[in-house]
Order: structure tokens, then sequence, then C-alpha cells
């Protein structure tokens, strides 16, 4: 299959390629596409045929549900079999925008788009090429990221390309994706709301909205016998072919421990980097260093992340050590992510 790739400035919407992608969905073909997190693999969330592509495609296991996105309000009872207070609350004070709800699956949702589940995850992306794209297809687009199942979430049309060109119908390319790590999880089928995947919104942020909010045990413990609620954070994702270990500490410490460890890994004949923040590029001499962006702009990191993963590849990378990035605010989504794509391997400065 020959994967068309469109050029599409988010700022102003060529609506002829925006039908061009509406006519593929409505046909059951696949379209990737910018969102404000990340670039996602869509596909009509109401056709099993469609989401058997897409589980294809991505090389994904189908009991690992997809998101349903929308482009109004009102999809949310169509797609929900109930509709609690607290859903309202999250859509007035989140949506459009990067949060995704858990609610108890209407009967017109197949199987297929939630992986057997009986719940359905619902969001409404803010990005303009996004809603556009949903609004002409008339329908309900499922869409997970668009990378090959276990490789970094794509932020760019090119990582989209590297990863499924040949496999799917087509590519919006709008640029780069604004934030860079994928939506908040929240699911209301709980007595307390719960959060099954970290975002650009933290559990105190939903606190503050619903008055309560947790976050599910599973995906903050390691080899634990707690298993995440969200079957996509079972799996080692995120993932570059590099090995990465996070060294944690006080800051000079972390410093010094790296230094030592890029010496050992380097006489060993190993190609050996740094991940670091960008106040302390100027402490590691001699070493290849990525700059995550800094500490001080948390925002820099996170819409960085993956892309400084894919890097690593590009360049032939054998082993990475890197900072600890507890940022204020997206710190816990960012260490939730480079946890993962480090097999939670922590070495202790
Ligand atoms: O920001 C995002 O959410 C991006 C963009 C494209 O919208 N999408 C995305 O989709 O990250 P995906 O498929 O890569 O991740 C969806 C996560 C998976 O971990 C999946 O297991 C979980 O959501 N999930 C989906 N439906 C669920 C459900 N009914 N119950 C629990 N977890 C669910
Ligand atoms: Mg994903």
């Amino acid at each position: 299959m020959e994967t068309i790739v469109r050029r599409i400035d988010p700022r102003r919407i060529d609506p002829s390629a925006v039908e061009e992608a509406a006519c593929v969905l409505r046909r059951g073909g696949l379209v990737a596409f910018p969102t404000e997190t990340v670039y996602g693999l869509g596909g009509d969330a109401l056709d099993p045929g469609a989401s058997a592509a897409i589980y294809a495609a991505k090389g994904r296991p189908s009991d690992n549900p997809l998101i349903v996105h929308i482009a109004d309000l009102s999809a949310l009872e169509r797609l929900a079999s109930s509709v609690p207070d607290a859903a309202w609350r999250l859509a007035k004070a989140c949506w459009p925008g990067p949060l995704t709800m858990i609610l108890p699956k209407a009967a017109c949702v197949p199987d297929q788009t939630t992986g057997g589940l009986p719940t359905v995850a619902v969001r409404f992306p803010s990005h303009p090429v996004a809603r556009a794209l949903i609004e002409a297809s008339g329908r309900y687009i499922a869409a997970p990221s668009a990378n090959t199942s276990g490789r970094p979430s794509p932020t760019c049309a090119r990582h989209v390309e590297e990863d499924l060109s040949g496999r799917i119908d087509m590519i919006l390319d709008g640029g780069e994706c604004e934030i860079g790590l994928e939506s908040t999880i929240v699911d209301l089928t709980e007595d307390v709301p719960t959060i099954l995947r970290p975002g650009y919104y933290a559990e105190a942020d939903i606190r503050r909205i619903l008055g309560s909010a947790r976050t599910d045990p599973g995906i903050l413990r390691e080899d634990s016998n707690v298993r995440p609620k969200a079957p996509g954070m079972r799996y080692r994702h995120y993932a570059p072919r590099a090995k990465i270990v996070i060294v944690e500490g006080k800051p000079d410490d972390v410093v010094r421990a790296i230094l030592t460890e890029v010496r050992k890994e380097t006489a060993a004949g190993r190609k050996t980097a740094v991940l670091c923040c960008g106040e302390h590029e100027g402490l590691y001499p001699d070493v290849r260093i990525f700059s995550a962006g800094h500490l001080a702009r948390e925002e820099e990191i996170a819409h960085n992340l993956y892309t400084t993963l894919r890097r690593f590849d590009e360049e032939g990378i054998d082993t990475v050590y890197s900072e600890a990035f507890e940022t204020p605010s997206l710190g816990s989504a960012i260490m939730n992510r480079l946890l993962k794509a480090a097999g939670h391997t922590v070495l202790p400065a």
C-alpha cells in the first residue's frame, strides 16, 4: 500500500486535504493525524474492521483497547451507556484537550474497539486538524498513538512515516505536537476517579476539579502483583533499542555517578550517552549529551522526550544514563514514560 502524505497548516486548514482524509475514514481506511498530545492512527470507531486494521498496522495486541475521539460533547452520551456528573465536570474543565475518560460503553461500540472490555475510553482533542477531521468524517475516530507497538509515540509526521509507511492509507502532516506526551486517562467507573495514565493533567489537577482522585497503584510499581487497569500500561512501551539507566539522588551525586558509569561503559566498548536537563549540559565534559530541555520549563522536556528517545536509535547508542526529571506539574507523566522506556532500571547515586 502506498501511504499518501498531505501537509496541512493547523492555522489555515485546507478543507480539501481534510475531506480527502475523511473519505478514507468513511470507507474503513486508516489516517494518521496530529493531536495536541501525539499523532494518532485513526479509523472509524464503530467499524470493527477498521479497529482490526489499526491493530494489524501497529502490530498491537488486540486486547489493548483504543481511545475514541469525538468533536462535540453530545457524542459522550452516544458512546457511553451512562454519563456521571463527574464526566460533565471534567469535560467542562479539560475538553477540548489532553484528557481521556473511561465510562461504561454503549452497545454501539464494538468489542474490537474496546479490546473486549465493557468500558470505553473517550477523548475530545483540541488540535484544529484533529477536530476538523473528526467533524468532516461524520464518525467517531478510534486512534491509538501512531507508532509501531513498543516504539516511542510519534510527535511529528516523520516519526509516523518511520513506523507505518506502506501500512496505512494516509498521513496528515500538521507539524509537531505541542505537548508531546499522551493524554491523562481518568477512570470514572470506580468509586474514586482513578488516573490510569498520568499526562498533561496531574492527579492534583483532577482532584481540584472533581474533589477526589487517586492514581492506579498498578502504574506506580513495577513487578508487583498489582496489574495496571489500562491494558496498554502493562506492555514494555515507549522504548528505544538503547538500554536506559535512570540515576537518582542529589544533583551533585547524580552527575558524579553518571560520569563514573559512562567511563566504565565506554571502556567496555559501548556507545554511551547522557540524557540531562538543559541546566546541566555543561557538567558532562567529553560525553555525547542529549538535553531533555530545561527543568525550569518542564513543558519543554515533555515536548522533546519521544523525539530524543528516537534519536538514541538513529545514532546507534547502546547505553544512556539519564537524570530524573521530577518537575512539579508534568513530572509524574514524564517520569512514567521515562521509567517505562528504561524498563524501570534505576541506579541510586
Ligand atoms: O493522547 C492520547 O491519548 C493519544 C492521542 C492519539 O489521542 N492516544 C493514545 O492512545 O495514547 P494509545 O492507544 O496509545 O493509548 C491508550 C491507552 C492504552 O494504555 C489503553 O490500554 C488505555 O488507553 N485504554 C483504552 N481504553 C481503555 C479502557 N476501556 N479501560 C482502560 N484503559 C483503556
Ligand atoms: Mg500508545
